[in-house]
Parts: C-alpha cells; structure tokens; sequence
C-alpha cells in the first residue's frame, strides 16, 4: 500500500511524500519500504516504482567507494552522492546520513553539516546515528525546522567501539537503553527512528513506545517499515552477508552473463553486426 492512500480509499495524484505521510502510514498501521541509493538513475527507478523514502546511506563507503566500513565517509562524498539521489528522484522523500565526524561535535556543528546536505545536496531531511548526547543535538536540527531521522541498535559508525557489525540490545540493560533512547529522539522531534540488528522482541517493544515510524533492519518483523541497501536487495553484493539480508533477485549473476556474452561476441566478431553499424 502506498503511504499516498488518502483517508477516503482513492487514490490520489502522485505529490511529493512528507515527513507527515509517514507518520500518518504509521497510524493507519501501514508498512512501507526506504531503499539506499546512491546515484540518480537508481533514484528514478526507485522513485518511479513508488518507493516513498531513498536514504543516501554512509553504507555508499562500503558498497560503493570500496571502504571496509562507513567512518571515513566524508561530508563531502555525501553530499556529492545526494545531490545526484536528489536530481534523479521527484516524488520520494529524500534522507541524507551525515557520516562520522560531522555531527559528533555537538548541535553547532551538526547543524552547519545538515543545512548542507539540504542547501547543496538537496536533501528533504538528515539521518544521525545514536542516542544520548545525540538527543540534544536532534532537538536542535528539529528546532532549526531540520527533519531527522534518528538510528539506533548496531549504528555502523560506532564498529570500532562495538568491535564489529554485531547484533546489539542483547542484554536486558542494553535493550532498556535502546527503548529509552527512541523515546528520547521521538520526544525531541525524529520524525523516524532506524532500527538496527536488535533481537526482534526489542523492535517490537520500541514500535509500540514511539508515535513515529520505526525502520528496521535486521530489527524482526514488528518495525513498521523496513529498509534494505540496493546492492544486497539486489543480490548485488558478494561474500558473506549479515542474516537480516534478503536478495530479492540475482542481478550479480545476470550481470556475469551480460559481461561474459559480450566478452564472446566480440571475441568471435559477432558484435558489432550489422544493426550497430553505420
Ligand atoms: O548507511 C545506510 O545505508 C544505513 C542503512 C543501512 C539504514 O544507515
């Protein structure tokens, strides 16, 4: 169902998606998908397909710039990746992450790094990881009329303090923490909350606590929408994959053929023929 069903049933013209249609897909109990993107023709694609919200994910670091983790992401990098998820996208709501080291220094700066993504990069709102001193900070983007979207659980930025991409919120007082935290950034304005590879019953338990959507991944069934990277929805991605991972096609495969068959084509002077020719 898209988050544009209006109250009446009908289905109206398409416009852009708010910030508010989420929080009202929520109300309604309706579930709804974010997808990473990264550039402008995968932003159309998805935009196109009705896929309310593309998250310019830090994960570009790792899927596309070839970094083992998101911390040296760069403010820059980006904001380079937005602006192009911006120009290709029209409808869908366009989320910007701000990476490691433009927002830890507290409200100031974390306010200088979002007002860039939105001003240059073209973003309709920023995504922040973390809870507690993160709290202070999100209540002043939201005061500065900044939406944001909050991220907790197994926050990728925070891999050397965790000791790698590990499921988080196990524990009873870690689990508390994440619930307090998501109560904490709702009540200072996030408009969502992404939750990361935490034992189900904790995305549950946050779900009923928060007004606003929860987005999980790797967060079980109970969130009320769900979020995947384009490389591994798309089976783009190769070597071991975290369990929460579902590749909904094999376009790694398909591309091995593609690559393979016009290897062979012009190995064998196949192509060019005739109809490619002038
Ligand atoms: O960077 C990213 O793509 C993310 C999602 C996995 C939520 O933060």
């Amino acid at each position: 169902m898209s988050v544009h069903t209006s109250t009446d049933g009908s289905t109206p013209a398409r416009r852009p998606v708010t910030i508010h249609d989420l929080r009202a897909a929520k109300a309604r109990g309706e579930r709804f998908v974010m997808v990473t993107a990264y550039d402008a023709g995968s932003a159309a694609l998805l935009d196109e397909l009705g896929v309310p919200v593309l998250l310019v994910g830090d994960s570009l670091g790792m899927v596309v710039l070839g970094y083992d983790s998101t911390v040296p992401v760069t403010l820059e990098e980006m904001l380079h990746h937005t602006r192009a998820v911006a120009r290709g996208s029209r409808d869908a709501l366009v989320v910007g992450d701000l990476p490691f080291g433009s927002y830890q220094q507290g409200a100031t700066q974390a306010l200088a790094s979002s007002v860039r993504m939105l001003k240059e990069g073209g973003a309709s709102a920023v995504k922040l990881e973390g809870g507690g001193a993160i709290v202070e900070t999100t209540a002043s983007l939201v005061a500065a009329g900044i939406p944001v979207m909050s991220h907790l659980g197994l926050t990728p930025q925070s891999v050397h303090q965790f000791g790698g991409f590990k499921v988080q919120g196990r524990d009873p007082a870690a689990a508390e923490r994440i619930i307090a935290d998501a109560v904490a950034l709702a009540g200072a304005g996030a408009f969502a909350i992404v939750l990361e590879a935490i034992p189900a019953e904790i995305g549950r338990q946050v779900t009923a606590a928060v007004d606003v959507p929860t987005i999980g991944i790797g967060a079980g069934p109970h969130t009320d929408a769900q979020v995947l990277v384009w490389h591994d929805l798309l089976g783009l991605t190769s070597g071991r994959l975290p369990r929460f991972v579902k590749a909904y096609a094999d376009l790694r495969s398909e591309i091995a053929g593609a690559i393979k068959t016009f290897q062979s084509e012009v190995a064998d002077g196949e192509y060019p023929g005739p109809e490619h020719t002038y």
